[in-house]
């Protein structure tokens, strides 16, 4: 059984915060197209967390939802309840962003649609009889959802440090988006792991779906580039070329290649914990000084 290695490493932080969601909003019509100034490669790179993050994320809720009868430790399952509210919250934000890109010009339902299908029928529930088959698929799913949280926890903490987009003119609201999502990943990080260490954990399983996650990750991410480039209105040629994604990693605007290629064999090692990764204490200030999780506050969430 894939349970023999199932030895949770000691997190490095001790301290634990409850999760909560935040009912935040975010009103889009002061936005420009180009919220990265005269940058459209790097506006339609993070654009691409609009296309992926509205089905991914349910699909994260969809799934714990089903895993839950199988955590026997009520701390943890607190952890995943306060996971499930706050990714929720999160696949709603960036669908609300959705809209406001049509309306300049940028339909993204051609792309949505397979996203969509990706999550709702590639990953979705399977017509499997109750027992071994359907628990592996359940399983499967935690272990690349553990997985695509080491990106997600990696983005947050990339983006609450990102002060070159503040340099550049970035687009507050489109800021503020981004750090209150990245900062909620960053609080949350550890929760997916655990979960994965508690129901399976297995290595062998940890490497797969790894592998996966990162293969889909990267075809999806330089599809939906390609995607916002080639139909941006105001383009004659939009092109995303690899060395475009170089270029702008060195400038401070997106994530550099050698800070990706590194975050590989840190989830690979057999003593990785998320909460190595990011800071606590950084996340927890940016969301206390969130123009949108204040005005959540005050409107009571
Ligand atoms: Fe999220
Ligand atoms: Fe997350």
């Amino acid at each position: 059984m894939s349970n023999t290695h199932a030895r949770a490493p000691r997190p490095v932080e001790s301290e634990r915060i409850p999760l909560k969601p935040r009912k935040v909003s975010f009103s889009w019509e002061d936005t420009p197209l180009h919220w990265v100034p005269g940058d459209p490669f790097t506006t339609h790179t993070i654009n691409v967390l609009h296309l992926l993050l509205p089905a991914g994320e349910r699909w994260f809720v969809h799934v714990y939802k089903q895993v839950l009868p199988y955590i026997r430790d009520d701390r943890l399952r607190e952890d995943v309840i306060g996971f499930i509210g706050q990714e929720a919250m999160h696949s709603q934000a960036h669908d609300e962003v959705l809209p406001h890109l049509k309306e300049q010009g940028l339909d993204p339902t051609p792309y949505t649609a397979q996203v969509d299908w990706l999550f709702e029928k590639l990953l979705g529930d399977r017509t499997l009889p109750p027992g071994r088959a359907r628990r592996w698929w359940l399983m499967e799913r935690v272990a690349l959802i553990a997985a695509i949280e080491h990106y997600t926890a990696f983005l947050g903490d990339w983006v609450l440090n990102a002060e070159e987009l503040d340099r550049r003119g970035a687009d507050p609201t489109m800021l503020d988006l981004l750090r209150w999502h990245g900062a909620e990943e960053v609080e949350h990080r550890s929760v997916a792991f655990d979960l994965f260490m508690h129901v399976d954990g297995g290595y062998a399983r940890r490497v797969r779906t790894w592998a996966t996650a990162f293969s889909a990750l990267v075809f999806l991410w330089q599809r939906g580039a390609r995607f916002f480039m080639a139909n941006d209105p105001t383009l004659l040629d939009g092109k995303a070329t690899f060395k475009d994604f170089h270029v702008r990693g060195r400038r401070g605007v997106l994530p550099t290649t050698g800070a990706m290629v590194r975050s590989i064999p840190r989830y690979l090692s057999r003593t990785y914990h998320p909460s190595q990764e990011g800071s606590t204490e950084q996340a927890v200030a940016y969301l206390a000084s969130s123009p949108a999780a204040l005005a959540a506050e005050k409107g009571g969430a």
